[in-house]
């Protein structure tokens, strides 16, 4: 192997050396360095080992390391494979833990697989939101899974398909500077470095291609929407489409949606509506991918959850418990509710996203995180 491996928080001078036998040049650097946008670097590294054995706090550095180098490869060194310290550490965007005893040959081969992910774009899944009825909260659920997602896989990315009518960047408290029509305009000429910067950041390592208050020249094309979420889709864990009901450009181009749910609650005109749009997405799509959301829930409604299942003829996969305050005080600040985990809508998104990913335990390859949204290695669903 050849190139530079950042040592962080390294005192063990045996690591240096083990990097130096695989072939590469050991740069040692300070957290700051990378985390902080003041930092200087002399050269990027092709792949960070942080030491989190004498100073656990440096985990917090990682999805500091993270944010400001979201494509940066991280490995770091573990006393043993503790559940809870391999979760921090897969919700602080690391890509490999190396245990003790540590050897030339384990930390090689996580470096090795580090290098090799960082080459290969990340092939996440895509989740789309549709609402069955106009103010159902489709939106807030886009918002919250994408931001839930983040907060415990590093990244996402929430693309608002109202293109010229969204709201997404409102609960985010964002107010991008270039948005989806920048995006569908030039999809011919997508590259990795012009989306990302087509893209508004925000803390949790989400970020968001917004609708815009410019209206597309002509109307969109769904093709033109499949290749924006085809090359998205390489580029983060998670895509989420917050996709609206009326529009068949974007009804259209959701063949790389893994999940596609649409969102009800106990009211009747609106399971009559989520009946149509799921009838016809089912054309399209067909049954697997389709499930219900019941936002809102009512535990003292007349429609029950069989009664929705019933009347759309399809499965609900979740159930959100309705907070007024909190989901309107959340939405007037632009602060998610899903980056806390206060109040019970905010649990419910954490406990949704668990659901999707499947246990939180690491797995018998205890060293591979995230392999629930990588579609190639998934096992979880
Ligand atoms: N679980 C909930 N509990 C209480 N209020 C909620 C909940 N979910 C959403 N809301 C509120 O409902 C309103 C509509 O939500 P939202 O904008 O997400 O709906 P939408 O389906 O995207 O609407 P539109 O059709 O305009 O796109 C907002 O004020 C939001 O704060
Ligand atoms: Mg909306």
């Amino acid at each position: 192997m050849t190139g530079t491996v950042g040592l962080v928080g390294v005192k063990d001078k045996q690591i240096e050396e083990f990097v130096r036998l695989a072939g590469m040049r050991p740069l040692m650097l300070q957290a700051e360095d990378l985390a902080s946008a003041r930092g200087a670097l002399s050269a990027t590294p092709d792949v960070v080992v942080v030491d989190v054995r004498a100073d656990r706090n440096l985990l917090t550095i990682v999805a500091a390391i993270k944010r400001r180098h979201p494509s940066m490869g991280i490995a770091i060194v573990v006393p043993s494979l503790e559940p809870d310290l391999m979760l921090q550490a897969m919700r602080a965007g690391v890509t490999e833990c190396v245990a003790e005893p540590l050897t030339q040959g384990t930390l090689e081969a996580a470096i090795s697989r580090v290098m090799v992910q960082r080459a290969a774009p990340v092939e996440g899944r895509v989740f789309a939101v549709i609402g069955a009825k106009g103010g159902v909260g489709a939106t807030t659920i886009a918002v919250n899974l994408a931001e839930a997602i983040a907060r415990t896989a590093g990244d996402a990315l929430l693309v608002d398909l109202n293109v010229s009518t969204g709201d997404a960047a409102v609960f985010l408290g964002v107010d991008p500077r270039f948005t989806i029509v920048d995006a569908l305009e030039n999809t011919p000429r997508l590259d990795e470095a012009f989306f990302r910067s087509l893209v508004a950041h925000t803390p949790s390592g989400l970020d968001l291609l917004g609708s815009s208050v410019r209206m597309l020249a002509g109307p969109v094309e769904p093709q033109r929407v499949r290749t924006l979420i085809d090359f998205a889709v390489r580029y983060y864990r998670a895509v989420v489409l917050d996709v609206p009901r009326g529009d068949p450009s974007a009804l259209d181009a959701l063949e790389a949606a893994s999940s596609i749910f649409v969102v009800v609650n106990h009211e009747l005109p609106t399971l009559s509506s989520a009946y149509r749009v799921v009838s016809r997405l089912r054309q399209k799509y067909g049954s697997d991918r389709i499930s219900l959301l019941v936002n809102r829930s009512d535990r003292h409604s007349d429609i029950s959850i069989s009664d929705i299942e019933k009347a759309v003829n399809a499965k609900v996969k979740h159930v959100f418990p309705s907070e007024y305050k909190r989901a309107l005080a959340a939405a007037n600040h632009g602060q998610p509710l899903a980056r806390s985990t206060d109040g019970r809508v905010a649990g419910s998104f954490h406990e949704f996203v668990r659901m999707l990913t499947g246990p939180e335990k690491p797995s018998d390859d205890t060293k591979r995180l995230f392999g629930w949204l990588n579609p190639r290695r998934s096992q979880a669903e």
